[in-house]
């Protein structure tokens, strides 16, 4: 390379041919281009792309890019290719994806956080989708099209710990789906459709924290579907279509502190014995368990039913028939004003209405979509509402509601929180500044060399 430049500039020194050499490096190193329309960040190289309507992954993204915002465009699919090893968050939300050629995603063994929901042509996933993402925290398909999940879809994602599928069309969940995910603590599958819950469809997830099944069609849970769940602590069921659920269900969720079962076609007659059998023993923040039939028992709580009602039923469990199941000693405590213990026993004040907690009210007044602080209360609200569930435009609003999930990374100063002074600065808005200013400088320095030297 320097013979060859000295055979084209004979008159420069060495020194001189070298200056230009290390300019030339340090010009290419710089110049990590950013495609038009796109802003570019240092430390950690970020490219952000959001809201312009590309209907194509802008090419040029720089291969060290660690992050990528790609959301609020109108991207239709993703290619093999497309994406660098060295991605660590990749955001591709509200698009209009409709499909994903397998292998995408499959060199990128640094990613934690893919953020694919809101696309609504996404019907159909292939099962070698996420193959490879061995880092992978964090996977959004919320509010696409899914009404099916191939069975090998999440096999190998062992660092998974929130994994978002509500509001899809989902019909049902075949056994052993989620058989790798024991680092799973957040499972969101509400508003789907689904009907029946199997024995083993939570197979494997042993450290699952938080279940929300409400707004499906559930009418059916298998004897033991809840058999690895024992860390779980908020279990969601309202608004699906169960008459009975079995207290030895319930009895796999020892460590359930939340539990919302309101607005199902409670029957209780019978059916109903376990589960109020249940309730008596186990202390849990409840929702109403309102019963629906027989037509004498309409309109009351099912946990509150007297033992006398239960007294003709068979016993088809011997278990049961242990008097200490009916004891009081831990007996579930009504809320109201007369239970000085209810806070204690509920983790509730008994000053909220029912409507407020059991969050069914807001459906009752017709004030349209529910408030998400009182429908989600147990929950902190981005775990349901995450910012980008309103697709934000301005990437500051996000980050300052973002949290929980990559708590981590939001203690560091992230260079589009950060004050200007921090010292982290937009690299490129098209060509690089840097590079173009080192240009100019090469063309000054070879001009004043032409007249003696060349
Ligand atoms: C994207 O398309 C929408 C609808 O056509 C338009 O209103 C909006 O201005 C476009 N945005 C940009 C950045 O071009
Ligand atoms: C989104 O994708 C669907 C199907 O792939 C297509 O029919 C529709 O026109 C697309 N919408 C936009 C706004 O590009
Ligand atoms: C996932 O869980 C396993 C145990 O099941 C544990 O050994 C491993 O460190 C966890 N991995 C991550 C990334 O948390
Ligand atoms: C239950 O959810 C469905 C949508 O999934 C909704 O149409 C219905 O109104 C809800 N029922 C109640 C009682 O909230
Ligand atoms: C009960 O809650 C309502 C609103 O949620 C509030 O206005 C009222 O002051 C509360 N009452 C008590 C006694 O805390």
């Amino acid at each position: 390379m320097l013979t060859q430049l000295k055979r084209l500039l004979p008159g420069c020194t060495r020194d001189a041919l070298w200056l230009l050499l290390l300019l030339l490096v340090s010009c290419h190193q710089g110049s990590t281009s950013c495609p038009s329309l796109c802003t570019c960040y240092f430390s950690p190289p970020t490219v952000s792309c959001q809201s312009h309507n590309f209907s194509r992954v802008p090419l040029g993204i720089p291969v060290n890019a660690q992050r990528i915002f790609l959301q609020n465009n109108l991207i239709r699919d993703l290619r093999v290719g497309t994406f660098s090893p060295h991605v660590v968050m990749l955001w591709l939300y509200s698009n209009n994806i409709s499909s994903i050629q397998p292998g995408t995603f499959r060199e990128l063994r640094k990613l934690e956080e893919l953020d694919l929901g809101d696309n609504r042509h996404l019907r159909s996933l292939d099962p070698e989708t996420f193959r490879g993402l061995v880092k992978l925290q964090s996977l959004h398909l919320y509010r696409c099209q899914l009404s099916s999940l191939p069975s090998t879809l999440f096999r190998h994602l062992f660092s998974l710990q929130y994994l978002y599928l509500q509001d899809n069309h989902l019909l049902y969940l075949q056994d052993d789906l989620f058989v790798d995910l024991s680092n799973l603590t957040h499972l969101f599958l509400h508003g789907n459709r689904i009907r029946v819950l199997s024995e083993n469809v939570f197979r494997g997830l042993t450290g699952l924290d938080r279940l929300l099944l409400h707004m499906n069609r559930i009418h059916q849970i298998h004897r033991w579907a809840f058999h690895d769940l024992y860390k779980v602590t908020i279990l969601y069921l309202f608004n699906n279509s169960l008459p009975a659920l079995s207290g030895e269900t319930m009895s796999d969720l020892p460590s359930l502190e939340f539990l919302r079962l309101n607005n199902n076609p409670w029957a209780c007659d019978c059916r109903a014995r376990s589960l109020w059998s249940w309730f008596q023993k186990f202390r849990v923040s409840s929702s109403e368990v309102s019963c629906v039939t027989p037509s004498d028992r309409k309109g009351m709580d099912l946990r509150f039913l007297p033992e006398s009602d239960f007294l003709s039923c068979p016993l088809s469990n011997p278990n049961q028939v242990r008097t200490s199941t009916f004891s009081t000693k831990l007996r579930w405590k009504p809320m109201g004003p007369s239970n000085g213990n209810s806070n204690e026993v509920l983790r509730e004040s008994s000053n909220n209405s029912l409507n407020n907690l059991y969050g069914l009210a807001d459906g009752r007044t017709g004030t349209g979509e529910p408030n998400p602080s009182s429908f989600y209360k147990d929950l902190q609200s981005n775990d349901i509402y995450s910012p980008k569930y309103d697709s934000p435009t301005e990437e500051e609003n996000y980050w300052a509601g973002y949290g929980n999930e990559d708590g981590q990374l939001r203690e560091n100063c992230i260079e589009l929180d950060c004050p200007p002074s921090s010292g982290t600065a937009v690299v490129s808005q098209g060509l690089g500044p840097r590079c173009l200013s080192l240009v100019v400088l090469l063309h000054i320095w070879l001009l004043l060399l032409q007249p003696q030297d060349l």
